[in-house]
């Protein structure tokens, strides 16, 4: 075990978002196009349709510079006929409550985190098991990759009405916690960790030696708050823009799985747009996806500098602590051929790449 900072007296708690204060941050400036300049709501003005976009995360977070920018980028590639609106925090509810409001087109599009949407198809399970990303460049090249995601991301459009857009990196989650340092399983062993509502995520908490406790996104800062939690789950990113170092200042680098968010629109609603909007749709998207790549790396540097000036802990626990019950979770969950073969193709393309498991 190696600790990166050595624990301090609590810190006073900062006023949200001022962690990430003064960091540049890329994205709306300087992907804003001209005469479309976003206002205070995440929306590109003047335009005729607006695309809602639910989130479940702050203004500060990638997520909401990539999808701001697109509805820039959409509306000036439309001539003002389409744009989009980015409703942070929950806004429109959660994950889990939103991806219906998509499929009946309530709502026209949202980011949703992997096991959501494991939870409406579980063809999608094998992209949501530690182990199928070796890191986030081998994760970037499966989303671009047809021949193992194409047919996937459109299985939900007859009877949902749901398209996969694409996907947005969540990086390497890791678990916190209100006590520590954590080294091994025995140091989790009946702490409550909030996982996703996902039997993946169940399983996977267990395996590292906590007690799982599903629970959605945000509530789980009050959560930590009162007691119920004693930790959660998440990236870097995640973990400062919530504030949960406040309550969790103990982050143990478990680097459990490379989590994916997907992208996700009513198929009627895109079918509204004539073609050419729809190319232009189309080509907004894709130029975001490639601008969250960069926000996410700058944003996890950005995050990882503030754990450290708040005082968190930080833990590096000997890989071999963990790694061998993350795998074997990932193993028992492979449970049909179909599983297997998508399984196999992704890990394929590791090979190919040359990235190491
Ligand atoms: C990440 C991810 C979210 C997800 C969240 C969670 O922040 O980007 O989409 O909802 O984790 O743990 O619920």
């Amino acid at each position: 075990m190696r600790s990166r900072t050595t624990p301090r007296p609590p810190t006073p708690r900062p006023a949200r978002r001022t962690l990430l204060t003064g960091i540049p941050l890329l994205g709306v400036g300087a992907l804003a196009l001209g005469g479309c300049a976003p206002d205070d709501a995440g929306a590109a003005t003047d335009v005729e349709n607006i695309l809602t976009i639910s989130l479940n995360q702050t203004e500060t977070h990638p997520s909401y510079l990539a999808l701001t920018a697109f509805g820039e980028k959409l509306a000036e590639a439309t001539e003002g006929r389409w744009g989009a609106r980015v409703y942070a925090n929950e806004a429109l509810g959660a994950q889990q409550e939103v991806v219906q409001l998509v499929s009946d087109g309530s709502v026209d599009m949202a980011v949703i985190s992997a096991p959501q949407v494991e939870n409406l198809s579980m063809a999608f399970r094998p992209l949501n098991l530690p182990g199928a990303f070796v890191d986030i460049e081998h994760q970037t090249a499966v989303l671009k990759d047809d021949s193992i995601v194409g047919e996937l991301f459109s299985s939900l459009e007859d009877e949902r009405r749901l398209r996969v857009l694409g996907g947005f990196t969540q990086g390497s989650r890791h678990v916190y916690t209100d006590r520590g340092p954590i080294e091994g399983p025995e140091d989790l062993s009946g702490l409550k960790i909030r996982v996703q509502e996902s039997d993946v995520f169940m399983a996977l908490t267990r395996a590292l030696g906590a007690s799982p406790t599903p629970m959605a996104y945000g509530e789980v800062y009050t959560a930590l708050q009162a007691g119920v939690l004693n930790g959660a789950e998440n990236n870097e990113v995640s973990y400062v823009t919530q504030r949960h170092y406040e309550i969790a200042p103990h982050f143990t680098l478990t680097n459990h799985l490379v989590g994916l968010d997907y992208v996700m629109a009513n198929v009627d609603r895109i079918e509204e747009m004539d073609e050419a909007d729809r190319t232009a749709f189309t080509e907004s998207f894709a130029a975001a996806q490639e601008e969250f790549v960069t926000l996410w790396a700058r944003e996890t540097e950005a995050s990882i500098q503030a754990m450290e000036e708040a005082g968190v802990e930080i833990t590096e626990p000997d890989p071999e602590a963990f790694t061998p019950a993350i795998e074997e979770v990932g193993r028992s969950f492979l449970d049909s051929p179909e599983d297997e073969d998508l399984y196999e193709r992704v890990r394929a393309l590791a090979d190919e790449m040359g990235v190491e498991r």
